[in-house]
């Protein structure tokens, strides 16, 4: 049942909330049009009804009383002049079959009741026929009374003046509630919009507080981690730079020592660690260069998974790329080319066959590296996301990079929102995953 409901409402928060202003408004006028219509009409219209048929009573009693004339002048000045009733006497004979009860007539039904109450003698009545008169024939032993009454006093005919009214006042109160909800749920959607766009790592362009005071809470307070987040972020950078380049003035003192110093095994082998410290420095300083303050732009993924693939074969692997799903997506795309390049290296320095397969849907773009090297244990595939781990270290020593491949692609990729994960490959080796809204 509550499954049921949850599928049914809407789920934005601007139809729920105009499902909230107008179901009460429906069903408190339905509440109010039936009781009227069940009560004050119903009443008010037997009432009337009850007058035509006294009326009516009247006649039919006067009827014999008064002397007969041809043209009954009397009674019909009578009628006419005192109840508003237009009477002509006819000669006897059988009353018309009944016509077919008007579907939903209260006036019909109202209006035969009280006739048959007041007149004890067989009628026929039509309340349908003649759009604004009721037809009345009254059977007498020696003639038959044919009375037309105007229908609008046997008939409470004003009511659907009412449910106009009512119908109409409320519409123009929706027309403004529409108008002011849609002015409360934008800065709600602008809120979302803009988180939305933070979590992908993009701009979020003139974005300002608006609004209830809740939502300007909200906004502010998201304006205020994005500050912090963005300040942390400058903090590393600029820190890791800052060690970075610091270290390398004095790895390049270092080498210049080295060169000056005479040639021995000593000094080869430290000219080979100094070497490797370097390289994992450039490594490191790439790595604190993470976010460049690229823009985002329209990239053709079609392309950068093909060049990635032609970048492969190059390196010695036997390499398969395809694209699935429209291939232009708004990323950062040197950011998003280097985490991949990262991802392809790895499978190449362990595998022959590296095959690259990218797929983008609706709302997520896909891309999986397979290769059929030796793969990671499961358990260690958490661990080779940190800056500097290499479990290369016992299985081959200068294969091996500084470690920091997988730690700056899966930075690239929280950038933009998404994530890289890794996984077993139907190659055989290892799969990694590349994954990012779009
Ligand atoms: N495709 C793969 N197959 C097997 N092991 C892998 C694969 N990719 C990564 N690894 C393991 O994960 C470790 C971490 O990878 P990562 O890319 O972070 O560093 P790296 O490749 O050693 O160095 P860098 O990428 O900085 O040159 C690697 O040392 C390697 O042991
Ligand atoms: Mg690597």
């Amino acid at each position: 049942m509550g499954a049921w409901f949850n599928r049914v409402t809407p789920k934005g928060l601007y139809p729920r909330s105009l499902l909230i202003i107008i179901t009460p408004m429906v069903l408190l006028q339905s509440v109010v049009a039936f009781v009227f219509m069940e009560r004050h009409y119903n009443v008010v219209t037997h009432r009337l009804s009850a007058a035509v048929a006294q009326d009516i009573a009247a006649i039919v009693s006067l009827y014999p009383l008064l002397p007969k004339t041809d043209d009954h002048e009397d009674l019909r000045r009578i009628a006419w002049e005192n109840l508003r009733l237009n009477l002509t006497v006819l000669p006897p004979g059988p009353l018309p079959p009944a016509g077919p009860k008007p579907f939903f007539s209260v006036l019909d039904t109202a209006l035969s009741r009280e006739i048959g109450r007041r007149v004890t003698r067989p009628f026929w009545i039509d309340t349908v026929g003649r759009s604004n008169l009721i037809e009345v024939r009254i059977q007498m032993k020696d003639a038959e009374l044919r009375i037309f009454a105007q229908r609008n006093i046997a008939y409470a005919s004003n009511s659907h003046i009412f449910l106009l009214w009512m119908v109409g006042t409320s519409l123009v109160l929706l027309t403004v509630a529409i108008l002011f909800l849609r002015n409360q749920i934008r800065p709600i959607e602008n809120l979302a919009d803009a988180a939305e766009a933070f979590g992908k790592g993009r701009d979020v362009e003139n974005f300002r507080p608006r609004g209830a005071r809740e939502v300007r809470r909200a906004s502010v307070a998201f304006l205020e981690m994005k500050r912090r987040i963005e300040r942390q972020m400058e903090q590393r950078t600029t820190m890791l730079a800052g060690v970075s380049h610091d270290m390398r003035t004095i790895l390049t003192r270092f080498k210049l020592e080295l060169a000056f110093m005479p040639e021995c095994e000593e000094t080869e082998a430290l000219r080979r660690d100094v070497d490797e410290l370097q390289g994992m420095l450039e490594a490191y300083l790439a790595f604190a260069r993470g976010d460049t303050g690229e823009q985002v732009t329209l990239t053709d993924m079609g392309q950068v998974v093909e060049e990635l693939r032609q970048n492969a074969e190059r390196d010695g692997a036997i390499s398969n790329a395809t694209f699935m799903g429209p291939p232009l997506v708004e990323v950062k795309g040197e950011q998003i080319k280097r985490c991949l390049a990262n991802l392809v290296n790895n499978a190449v320095r362990h595998a022959h066959r590296v095959d690259i397969s990218g797929a983008r849907d609706a709302r997520w773009l896909i891309i999986h590296v397979d290769d059929d090297g030796p793969g990671i244990p499961e358990d260690k595939r958490e661990d080779v996301f940190r800056p500097f781990l290499r479990l290369d270290d016992a299985r081959n020593q200068d294969k091996g990079g500084s470690g920091l491949g997988l730690s700056i692609a899966r930075d690239i990729a929280r950038m933009h929102g998404g994530d890289v994960l890794l996984a077993e490959s139907p190659l055989g080796g290892l799969r990694a995953t590349l994954r990012i809204p779009v």
